[in-house]
């Protein structure tokens, strides 16, 4: 009785150990004093980490959040707009924003935006333009977990993965490249595009300039498109800075050649304003078709007129805008340095980064087995047992067991703390247990269960929950 959209709705991801742990977050969510053995969630890219300043500028302009202009009344305006093309004096100050994040090296024509409710939208709308069902994205690993719903659900798009490696510190490649596009061949499957996040999530860091060159040097020989998405490109920290696409185009002299029209950004406001919930995304794109049928196609996830007024408000206020993008900056770099010391002091590493409400964090060295199998068992205790929800790598589609995700920016300082700790009695129960059994005759499998859990939920208990509470 249902389509087949309906009946085939595992294709939505929702049952990749991403989302799983989600759901075990909801069913015991921490809480410093209500629940603190709870679940820490840290596998959520939220940034609540600048929300005082955005408080500060609305108490100081009440007119931007009670439809008000120059003392007259603009709520029945807002209440009647409609139009697909979006407010003109929001898609004016999201132009200039995106300019400011990048340092003003390039500008924005607001006629080349298009709204969408989010970057997930954003990511939809554009493959719809580009490619039919059964056509093809190449798509570096590891990568946003999100994308095999975004990119494959509905438009029965195919992502291929190009496969990098910590060996280069999961750097793309030439042949990474080669490779992806002769295996989407031999699957019989047309590469329309390839689709970057820059800078990267998982992996927190930017594209170098060698990589953008390989990228825009492929997408031109074998006449694809490529989409950037850029929705980190405010969360960056790091002394290597964030090079957009749109500035490759420009040094390279393609800014307004056949190429530049087959490459497409993606932004939302959801990271680096840290406003998930109002979904204000945009597709940026010099290819006027596309930017006529995407905005068509927008009036299926338009954003409403009331946020567009209120953000219009916000980002014309340069003089916030700057203060807010560098204090965020800065305290997005304060937490990244506290989770890679945290994790550090439990002798964990994690990918040098420079970006993004995440690290990349190696946890190889805990795993029972180098292999996926092993990476769930790991990902199962940390979840159950060390009670914090981060994202696997395989639900990233890394291609090496052992790497997970870990977002920093969605909790107070406290909690981070707490997290630390747990990691800290995790590690050191784990390594004291590998020391046991190699200085002592192999237990029996059943034996060795029963005695290592009470143990390591003890040495827990002591650090920082009531003792037995969790046996
Ligand atoms: C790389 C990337 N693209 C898109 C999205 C979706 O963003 P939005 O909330 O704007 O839809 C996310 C969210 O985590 C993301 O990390």
């Amino acid at each position: 009785m249902l389509s087949k959209k309906v009946t085939d709705c595992n294709a939505h991801g929702q049952d990749s150990s991403y989302f799983l742990g989600w759901e075990e977050y909801e069913k015991n969510p921490y809480h410093e004093t209500k629940n603190p053995n709870g679940i820490i969630q840290m596998g959520l890219a939220e940034n609540q980490l600048s929300f005082d300043l955005l408080e500060t500028w609305l108490e100081k302009n009440p007119d931007a959040t009670s439809f008000k202009k120059d003392d007259q009344s603009i709520f029945k305006d807002l209440a009647l707009f409609q139009d697909y093309h979006g407010l003109p004096s929001f898609k004016n100050a999201l132009a200039r924003f995106m300019s400011d994040i990048r340092g003003n090296a390039i500008t924005f024509d607001p006629n080349n935006l298009v709204l969408t409710a989010g970057a997930t939208s954003a990511n939809e709308t554009l493959m719809f333009c580009v490619a039919n069902p059964g056509d093809a994205f190449l798509v570096p690993t590891p990568y946003y977990p999100g994308f095999d719903r975004d990119l494959k659900w509905r438009t029965g798009a195919e992502i291929v993965p190009i496969q990098c490696s910590s060996s280069n510190s999961f750097k793309i490649t030439k042949s990474a490249l080669e490779d992806a596009y002769e295996q989407a061949q031999k699957k019989d499957l047309k590469v329309k595009g390839i689709l970057v996040t820059n800078p990267s999530n998982p992996l927190g860091t930017t594209l170098t300039l060698h990589e953008l060159d390989l990228l825009v040097n492929f997408i031109s020989n074998k006449n694809i498109h490529l989409i950037s998405d850029e929705v980190y490109s405010g969360t960056v920290f790091g002394s290597s800075n964030f090079i957009s696409i749109m500035e490759v185009l420009k040094n390279k002299n393609l800014a307004n050649t056949e190429v530049s029209k087959r490459v497409h950004i993606v932004y939302s406001l959801s990271k680096d304003l840290g406003l998930p919930g109002f979904r204000i995304g945009a597709i940026y794109s010099k290819n006027d078709d596309i930017v006529s049928a995407a905005t068509k196609m927008s009036s299926f996830g338009l954003v409403s007129s009331q946020t567009q007024y209120l953000l219009s408000e916000m980002l014309s206020d340069q003089k916030f805008t700057s203060k807010y993008l560098w204090e965020n900056r800065r305290r997005v770099k304060n937490r990244q340095e506290t989770l890679v010391k945290g994790l550090l002091k439990a002798g964990i590493r994690c990918l040098s980064s420079n970006a993004g409400l995440f690290c990349w964090v190696d946890m190889r060295n805990l795993l029972s087995s180098n292999t996926f199998e092993g990476e769930m068992e790991l990902w199962k205790k940390i979840v159950y047992d060390v009670r914090l929800n981060i994202s696997p790598g395989s639900s990233c589609h890394c291609s090496e067991p052992g790497w997970f995700r870990v977002c920093f920016a969605n909790m107070s300082d406290q909690t981070l703390t707490q997290a630390m700790k747990r990691v800290k009695s995790f590690v050191d129960f784990m390594s004291k247990k590998k020391n046991q059994s190699r200085h002592q005759p192999v237990l029996q499998n059943s034996a060795r269960r029963t005695k290592s859990l009470p143990k390591w939920v003890f040495s827990l208990s002591l650090n920082q929950l009531e003792v037995g509470e969790q046996c």
